[in-house]
């Protein structure tokens, strides 16, 4: 009988999933008694009755390298140790369905998962190995939050859908003497805002790693406007980004508009617009550079099951495609420090963080 394994999609849909999936496909069939199979919608594929799963071969991955977003589909609320059990009278419980799964799994002669996601979704594959789940991980996140790996695919195409809105938010600016705002995400780290920010010659960087106050940003947006009001000024903010001293954590999409109120309240009397670039940032074509990282990682998932070495996950680390224990992967957001070279550089060119 031919070994099958289960490919799961947790977490916000990001460019490159899908190529991670055909990789794993393809080099399957390199080999002989292989079996990959998708389950549709995170783990509510193994979990739903009947099951939503699909048989993957070479046809049924053609093409999809250059499609955004997920085939398999994905989901960030499935957690199968909390997982919302519909009951007889049609409210939600949340449940542990761990053991439902390890059965199902044991059912469908399922030996191993890949799980592609990112932090949320890897405390939950080192779960399940722990309770004897084979199964190896694959990082996935635009943000590019997770420590233990280099890159992640999602990352570039990300940044460079936020570098374009930049640039088209500089023309706009320019021709009204106004200041536009642009929130891109980034919860915990900046590393879109700081990178669209210095490929878009924006001139306020605002990013969760470094707190920021109104007076700062003010200095730097005034030094952008001549006596008689000419002039216009970019702001790049991280949806993350948060005001010096104090414990304001907004929900995505409102700390553009807070920038905006603060400023109005200290008189700043220039014209202001805000841009919240949401999931733009999330779809599209995946760039070269994620597809491309996304196939090495994986091929790397497949050949890691081979070996046999679960509980793992495939990383990118100093030039070199790698494994980890998943143990190390939990909790490590990857910040951006304050001596890293493109902070030196943005400041180096004069962007202000606010601070
Ligand atoms: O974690 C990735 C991310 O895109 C965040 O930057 C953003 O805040 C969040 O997901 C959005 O989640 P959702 O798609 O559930 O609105």
């Amino acid at each position: 009988m031919k070994q099958r394994i289960l490919i799961v999609n947790s977490g916000g849909d990001c460019p490159g999933m899908n190529a991670v999936i055909r990789a794993v496909v393809k080099r399957a069939a390199l080999e002989s008694n292989w079996e990959i199979i998708g389950s549709i919608d995170g783990f509510d594929g193994i979990l739903s009755s009947p099951y939503e799963l699909k048989f993957l071969d070479e046809k049924s991955v053609s093409g999809i390298i250059v499609k955004g977003g997920t085939f398999l589909m994905t989901n960030n609320k499935r957690n199968p140790f909390n997982y919302p059990v519909k009951q007889s009278d049609n409210s939600i419980k949340y449940t542990d369905v761990t053991d439902q799964l390890i059965k199902n799994l044991k059912d469908l002669n399922i030996s191993s998962i890949i799980h592609i996601g990112g932090n949320e979704s890897h405390k939950i594959s080192y779960q399940l190995s722990k309770k004897g789940v084979n199964i190896v991980g694959v990082p996935k996140t635009i943000n590019n939050d997770l420590s233990i790996t280099d890159y992640s695919f999602g990352f570039q195409s990300a940044v460079q859908i936020a570098t374009e809105a930049v640039d088209k938010l500089v023309t706009t600016a320019n021709s009204h003497n106004r200041v536009l705002i642009l929130e891109v995400m980034g919860r915990n780290t900046g590393w879109i805002a700081l990178h669209a920010a210095i490929a878009g010659g924006a001139d306020v960087c605002l990013i969760p790693e470094i707190p920021f106050t109104i007076e700062k940003i003010i200095e730097k947006l005034e030094s952008r406007y001549s006596i008689d009001g000419r002039g216009f000024a970019n702001i790049v903010v991280a949806e993350g980004a948060r005001f010096k001293g104090e414990n304001l954590a907004l929900s995505p999409g409102l700390i553009a508009r807070e920038i905006t109120a603060r400023l109005k309240e200290k008189n700043f009397n220039h014209d202001i617009r805000e841009t919240i670039l949401g999931h733009l940032q999330r779809g599209g074509v995946p760039m070269a550079f994620d597809r491309i990282l996304a196939t090495e990682l994986g091929v790397k998932a497949f050949e890691t099951i081979l070996e046999k070495k679960f509980g793992t996950m495939t990383i990118h680390k100093n030039g070199e495609l790698t494994n980890i224990p998943l143990e190390k992967v939990i909790d490590k957001n990857n910040k951006i420090e304050t001596t890293h070279n493109l902070i030196q550089t943005a400041k180096g060119i004069g962007i202000s963080f606010g601070d």
